[in-house]
């Protein structure tokens, strides 16, 4: 948990030399005249329920529900090109959301990019930006008072009934972003957010709980603003991080969206890497952006992963109740205390082929290496991640192909710690974990066991620095 954000700091203002603005103190003309300075998603925890922005923000859901379900600008059509659960054939775009895959933060901020853009339309608003919801630690873990208005467009009754009334908070476990950052590799990094961002989901509930419905609900676009902007974060902490320049296939995959006019546009991830300079926003309290570049010349680090054991675990169910595996030690206590001891390798729990039937409407904390009479602490050394289904691995909601769900959990630090206390194994422990309600975590109920097929330990190495080729 080393990792911090810079809260106060000037944003550089791309091309002008006018005034920097103070991101730090949150200035900003909301309504001026047609940004000759980006746009600035604000966070949703400083506005109050009259802020010119939600106000906007809900005249035009109310105008977007009123046009009919084909129309792209439809909030139908907008919530199904994420996926859909519409009778009928699929239209241009729909089913077309990322998850468990390397597209998962290019595809998402190609999305609320256009969906911001209609929303600017629809609200008269032209300098409309997308507001976030800042669940990261320590922060906003309810949901944001003004979707919790029974009367607003940003409610709907289709959530968890405590995170709906206020009671309910985020555990903080669910929305640890550690190992996100410490990852300096952009697949993993892109890989692993998906489990804080598949969580607040899963807790949330209702709608935002599934894939197919989750876009339909008002919130799940400030909580893509949120992993939107973890993007940037992640970005700024340097140390080699970098976009996956050298990666044809992420730099070129090309969707269709729809502008404000209802006209098919394309996109891939060479148009998104400089949101300010490209898309014309940036994050109010953001580090500055970081500009990536697909085709200019600069070195970059390569990774390579390896297996390096696979874990012969008896079949394991989480479930309603704390439950573990075995990982023994005896013949690879040695090659482990290599691991951690070496800045440039990286061990990683991976889980992979996890399934149940049904969303399980839960997550899980997973913890290596927790001493006897320890409580499971999500703060702790041994705490390595959490499990929550959300994208792959339920069976009732794949209606194309069903892709069984993976999981990787950095475990360095974990085993450091462990490794001084354990005698002959390592047990991966699952603690079941809801919402927590008044400030009592409560007991949470699992709608449906969830199997895990297969664990490995495998190593991601950093290779030297390979030059990019320019084009
Ligand atoms: Cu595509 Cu958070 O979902």
């Amino acid at each position: 948990m080393n990792w911090k954000l810079p809260r106060r700091q000037f944003l550089a203002t791309p091309g002008t030399a006018a005034a920097a603005t103070l991101v730090g103190e949150c200035v900003y003309p909301w309504k001026s005249t047609l940004a000759a300075t980006p746009l600035v998603r604000r966070d949703v925890g400083n506005m109050n329920a009259d802020d010119p922005v939600l106000v906007a923000y809900r005249k035009a859901i109310k105008a977007m529900q009123l046009l009919p379900n084909s129309n792209p600008l439809s909030w139908a059509y907008q919530g199904a090109i994420h996926w859909t659960t519409l009778p009928g054939p699929l239209l241009t775009s729909w089913d077309n959301c990322e998850h468990g895959t390397d597209f998962f933060w290019s595809w998402h901020r190609m999305y609320l990019y256009w969906f911001e853009r209609i929303i600017r339309k629809l609200s008269g608003e032209p300098c409309w930006a997308l507001p976030y919801w800042n669940w990261a630690p320590g922060t906003e873990l309810q949901l944001p008072v003004p979707f919790r208005d029974t009367s607003s467009e940003l409610y709907t009754v289709n959530r968890d009934a405590a995170m709906n009334s206020g009671a309910g908070t985020l555990p903080p476990g669910a929305v640890d972003l550690s190992s996100t950052f410490t990852n300096t590799n952009f697949l993993t990094a892109n890989n692993i957010v998906q489990q804080p961002h598949g969580n607040v989901h899963v807790l949330v509930g209702g709608w935002m709980g599934a894939v197919p419905t989750a876009a339909q609900d008002p919130i799940f676009y400030l909580h893509h603003s949120n992993v939107d902007r973890l993007w940037n974060s992640w970005l700024a902490q340097g140390g080699g991080r970098t976009d996956p320049l050298l990666d044809a296939a992420w730099k070129s995959k090309t969707y269709v969206f729809f502008d404000e006019n209802g006209q098919q546009v394309k996109m891939n991830a060479c148009e998104i890497l400089r949101a300010s300079l490209q898309l014309n926003y940036v994050y109010e309290c953001e580090p500055a952006e970081v500009n990536e570049y697909c085709f200019r010349r600069f070195p970059i680090w390569l990774y390579t992963r390896e297996l390096v054991l696979r874990l012969p675990i008896p079949p394991v169910e989480l479930n309603s109740e704390t439950s573990s595996f075995p990982i023994e030690l005896k013949e690879i206590r040695e090659r482990l205390s290599s691991f951690v001891e070496n800045s440039k390798e990286t061990l990683f729990l991976e889980l992979d082929d996890v399934e149940a039937e049904k969303a399980p409407g839960i997550i899980w904390e997973v913890y290596l290496g927790l001493p006897a009479g320890t409580a499971a602490d999500a703060k702790g050394p041994f705490f390595i991640g959490t499990v929550s289904l959300f994208g792959s691995g339920i069976r009732s909601e794949a209606h194309h192909e069903f892709k069984g769900a993976q999981f990787l959990f950095p475990l360095n630090r974990a085993l450091k710690a462990a490794l001084k206390e354990s005698g002959e194994r390592l047990l991966v422990t699952f603690v079941p974990t809801g919402v927590v309600v008044e400030g009592k975590p409560t007991r949470a109920r699992a709608l449906s066991p969830v199997r895990i097929g297969r664990a490995s330990l495998v190593v991601e190495r950093q290779k030297e620095q390979q030059e990019q080729e320019e084009k």
